[in-house]
């Protein structure tokens, strides 16, 4: 069965727009948890635009699925990673203006100091999941990194606006992911998933995991977070 890691930066996001403690990014987590979650996603930006150092080391202390720090490879955000320890970091590309991770990381082309990097967090006990678009090249990349795992970028499956296009991408994320496989690699998927394109997803890929923030954040407005996470996971197995 696919499991749901929850990515809570748009609670820090909410909060930093007040620059007050609310809402409470651990909270979240704690009532992610309590809906289902099987962990707890969030991203360290290099320019801090929602979560915080602070918030990484309460997580990792308060946490008790497992932390999955999300991360681009810059020394300070490395700093805080090696001595947080987060159960496993997720390397992904970051672009100052963008508002969102928008490509998988090129495992191609960063290929040296990727495999330098993922030696650094194995030797720290830190596993490592890499976050690349569904193209066998980069599969095969990071699996020569050394990282155990590999997110695919739904973001084009996510996106696509004809039949056409959502099966193009269905079938891009299903060849990657099988070679994934192949290659012993675990499979993890997410960007733009929600509660109405996840569950043709896992049907065709059963991926271990998908992970999710935009949506759940977005309904637990409505229905509160531990409501939003049940949700999710009853329409992953066909309940919603
Ligand atoms: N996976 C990665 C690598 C991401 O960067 C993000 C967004 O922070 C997500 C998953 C979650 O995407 P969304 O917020 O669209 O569900």
């Amino acid at each position: 069965m696919t499991l749901l890691g929850v990515n809570i930066d748009h609670v820090a996001t909410i909060r930093n727009a007040r620059g007050g403690r609310e809402p409470e990014p651990v909270q979240a987590a704690l009532q992610a948890e309590y809906g289902g979650a099987d962990s707890i996603v969030c991203h360290l930006r290099e320019d801090r635009r929602h979560i915080r150092d602070r918030d990484v080391r309460l997580l990792r202390e308060l946490v008790q699925t497992s932390l999955q720090l999300e991360m681009a490879l810059v020394e300070d955000v490395l700093k805080v990673a090696l001595d947080v320890k987060p159960q496993e970091v997720m390397i992904v590309p970051e672009r100052r203006l963008e508002v969102t991770t928008e490509n998988g990381f090129d495992a191609v082309k960063h290929a040296e100091s990727l495999k330098s990097h993922v030696e650094r967090f194995r030797k720290a006990g830190i596993s490592v999941s890499v976050f690349v678009d569904a193209d066998m090249k980069q599969v095969e990349a990071a699996h020569a990194s050394g990282a155990s795992t590999i997110e695919l970028h739904t973001g084009p499956y996510a996106h696509a606006r004809t039949d056409k296009e959502t099966e193009g991408a269905l079938d891009s994320l299903e060849t990657a992911a099988h070679r994934a496989w192949e290659l012993g690699l675990q499979v993890h998927a997410g960007h733009g998933l929600n509660y109405h394109n996840v569950t043709r997803l896992i049907r065709q890929i059963p991926v271990e995991k998908v992970n999710i923030g935009h949506a759940i954040v977005s309904r637990a407005v409505f229905s509160g977070i531990d409501g939003a996470v049940r949700e999710m996971k009853n329409v992953m197995v066909g309940l919603g």
